[in-house]
């Protein structure tokens, strides 16, 4: 008995421990915080709230943190290396945040609701609908919702959102990952989805993403 009730103490003193592990290795950005910052300074492209108005500056609105956090590391620059990510704006954009501050705005965009855009052409939905849904297996093209979920809204933490999203800049990110100029995927997981897909697959899929929900 006493040895069991021993045996229980020291696991849970154990598990204990371990949790406060992770959590330091991982702290949990302050929405409150990040707010300040991602208003005045990310704002003027992505919105006040993450509902950017332009195609070109993705929303950002309703996205996992994780993922968020990821691609801001990601357009870093570092000890004087070409980022993981490369876009000349948001590589300056980035450079003066440290990982507290992009934990910090990664929650505070998380927790915004993203207004979704919709779908805007009636001949490629279909085409569109059965890449996402089914992809293609004569060419060994999976599908998109094995992914990213079956609306669209992703598995946390690796996947991202994708439904809502503007259908210009989901296809400028298919085709740089289809050139490999975007190349930060890991496992090349989306390199070697887009690989497989013909510019008019691209478009038909991005713009039926758009309004996913
Ligand atoms: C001058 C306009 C501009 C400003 C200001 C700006 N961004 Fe961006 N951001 C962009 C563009 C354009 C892209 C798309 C880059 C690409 O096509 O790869 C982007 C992409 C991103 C992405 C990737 C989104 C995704 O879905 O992969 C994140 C995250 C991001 N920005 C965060 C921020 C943060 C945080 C700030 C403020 C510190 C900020 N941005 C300020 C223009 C801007
Ligand atoms: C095997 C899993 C997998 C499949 C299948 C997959 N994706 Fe992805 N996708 C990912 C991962 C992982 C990322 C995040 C890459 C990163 O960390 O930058 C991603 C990122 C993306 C992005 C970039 C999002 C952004 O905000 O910049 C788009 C767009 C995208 N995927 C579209 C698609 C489409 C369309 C399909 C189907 C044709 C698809 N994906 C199939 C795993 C997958």
């Amino acid at each position: 008995m006493k040895r069991s009730l021993l045996a229980l103490l020291c696991t849970l003193t154990a598990f204990g421990a371990q949790a406060a592990d992770a959590a330091k290795a991982a702290p949990k950005g302050d929405a409150a915080r990040g707010q300040p910052i991602a208003s005045a300074v990310c704002g003027a492209c992505h919105g006040a709230d993450g509902n950017s108005q332009l195609a070109v500056n993705p929303k950002l609105a309703g996205q996992h943190p994780e993922y968020l956090f990821k691609q801001m590391k990601n357009f870093k620059p570092a000890d004087g290396k070409q980022p993981e990510r490369v876009n000349a704006i948001m590589n300056g954009m980035i450079a003066a945040f440290d990982e507290g501050q992009m934990r910090d705005m990664a929650a505070y965009f998380a927790a915004q609701s993203q207004k979704g855009e919709t779908a805007k052409n009636r001949e490629t939905i279909e085409l569109g609908q059965k890449l996402y849904r089914g992809g293609d297996q004569s060419k060994g093209l999976p599908a998109c919702a094995a992914c990213h979920g079956p609306a669209g809204a992703g598995i946390p933490a690796q996947y991202p959102r994708i439904g809502g999203q503007f259908a210009e800049y989901t296809e400028a990110q298919l085709k740089a990952f289809r050139e490999g100029s975007r190349a930060n995927d890991p496992n090349k997981m989306m390199r070697m989805v887009a690989i497989k897909m013909t510019d008019a697959e691209i478009k038909a899929v991005s713009d039926y993403i758009a309004g996913l929900r």
